[in-house]
């Protein structure tokens, strides 16, 4: 079990802004066009340019067409890659719309891609039936041998990929070594680092070249929108550049203005995300009707520490694993009053949801078993209320399941 307080931060260096410093200031460069300190939503497809536009674009000083670029967009980018501490960023229209963009953007035919076999749903499926039509080849690596990563990489190996913690079981993954068997291979790191935030855990300073974050979920903050986003050294980013924007995967400006604003109290909110679930997990961790309580640190004193080492705090995702299966499951979800059943995770509010029938529906019986994930599993998105009074609703939704 973790600190129930936020863990208290450490000095910055002088000249290092602090993490809620760079959440509230956002991007690197405010918008000087009035001095606005909220930066405008620039809702247009097209711009009006120069006519000796050629020119001003090899200066890189014009923006041409939303889909290519606008400066809503840049504005995002640069928060959320100052958030990791990144070179650079690009935002995307949706989360899988960055994993599609940096895969086909970075991957050829003949190439390997070395995965934890525990990644979101739609991760395993574009990695298990898009990537191989174009002649990609998928290793994967089952969380048991997650230590021994480096024996998966050949000389094929372009790109490993992982999530830690993972989605719905909540294992903890070294980070440190599955970058090491990049560096080693000449091969680089992409890390799903959705459910850690860059407030819990920063993979880039343990070595990943670019992170992804399903943006919709806590970097937004308000089951609001819908965005991705990839941060990390502009040599890889840049490789994507082209691609994403034929692909199209663009975010739109009034996401974009929705998700600078969520940005903005991202430390506050994860602290308590991370106080009220370590208050569930504790309160839960021996009840009649639970087998399992998943938290990141729980499955064994190897994970507990690792977890210590590369993350500042745990995160509020929870799973919990009721007695009866599926049925039992359904009846704790009817009986929810104050936490919504939904899919998605990461906003204010409390959210639960069923992996088998939601996140991971795509997934035969045999793959979720193989993973880990119970019919009987449920998986909370811990929000920021009362936590007396999640407790009290997942207690009462016990009861009647
Ligand atoms: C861990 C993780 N990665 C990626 C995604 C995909 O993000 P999006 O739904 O924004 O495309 C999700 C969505 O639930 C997720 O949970």
């Amino acid at each position: 079990m973790t600190d129930t307080k936020p863990p208290r931060k450490k000095e910055s260096p002088p000249g290092a802004p602090g993490l809620d410093t760079r959440a509230v200031r956002g991007a690197a460069e405010p918008d000087y066009n009035a001095g606005a300190v909220v930066p405008p939503i620039y809702q247009t497809s097209t711009f009006h340019f120069p006519a000796e536009l050629s020119e001003a674009r090899s200066q890189g000083t014009v923006h041409l067409y939303t889909r290519l670029g606008n400066p809503t967009l840049t504005q995002a980018a640069q928060a959320i890659a100052s958030l990791e501490g990144a070179e650079q960023g690009r935002v995307y229209a949706s989360g899988m719309g960055a994993i599609s963009s940096v895969l086909l953007s970075t991957l050829r035919s003949g190439d390997e891609v070395v995965a934890l076999e525990n990644l979101y749903g739609n991760s395993v499926t574009f990695l298990r039936d898009v990537l191989p039509r174009w002649g990609i080849h998928v290793r994967w690596v089952p969380e048991e041998e997650s230590s021994e990563v480096a024996r998966s990489v050949t000389d094929r190996t372009k790109l490993l990929f992982l999530e830690s913690p993972t989605n719905p079981t909540l294992r903890v993954h070294d980070l440190s070594a599955w970058a090491k068997a990049a560096e080693d291979a000449g091969a680089f790191l992409l890390v799903d680092n959705t459910f850690a935030t860059p407030v819990n855990q920063n993979p880039l300073a343990l070595g990943a070249h670019v992170v992804m974050h399903s943006a919709t979920k806590y970097l937004s903050g308000h089951s609001d929108l819908i965005a991705g986003a990839l941060v990390g050294k502009a040599e890889v980013l840049a490789q994507t550049a082209n691609l994403s924007e034929t692909l199209g995967a663009t975010l739109d400006p009034m996401a974009a203005f929705l998700l600078l604003r969520g940005m903005k109290t991202l430390g506050v909110r994860v602290r308590q995300h991370n106080h009220n679930a370590e208050a569930v997990v504790e309160e839960f961790s021996s009840h009649p009707k639970i087998t399992n309580v998943l938290y990141p640190g729980r499955f064994s004193e190897k994970e507990e520490e690792l977890a210590r080492r590369q993350m500042r705090g745990r995160g509020g995702m929870v799973s919990l694993v009721v007695k009866g299966g599926l049925p039992a499951a359904h009846r704790f979800l009817a009986n929810l009053r104050v936490i919504h059943p939904a899919s998605s995770l990461g906003g204010v509010e409390s959210l639960a949801s069923l992996p088998a029938e939601t996140s991971h529906r795509q997934l035969s019986a045999e793959e979720r078993a193989r993973r880990g994930i119970d019919d009987g599993m449920i998986r909370l998105s811990i929000g920021i209320e009362d936590a007396a009074d999640l407790v009290a609703d997942i207690r009462h939704a016990l009861d009647q399941s």
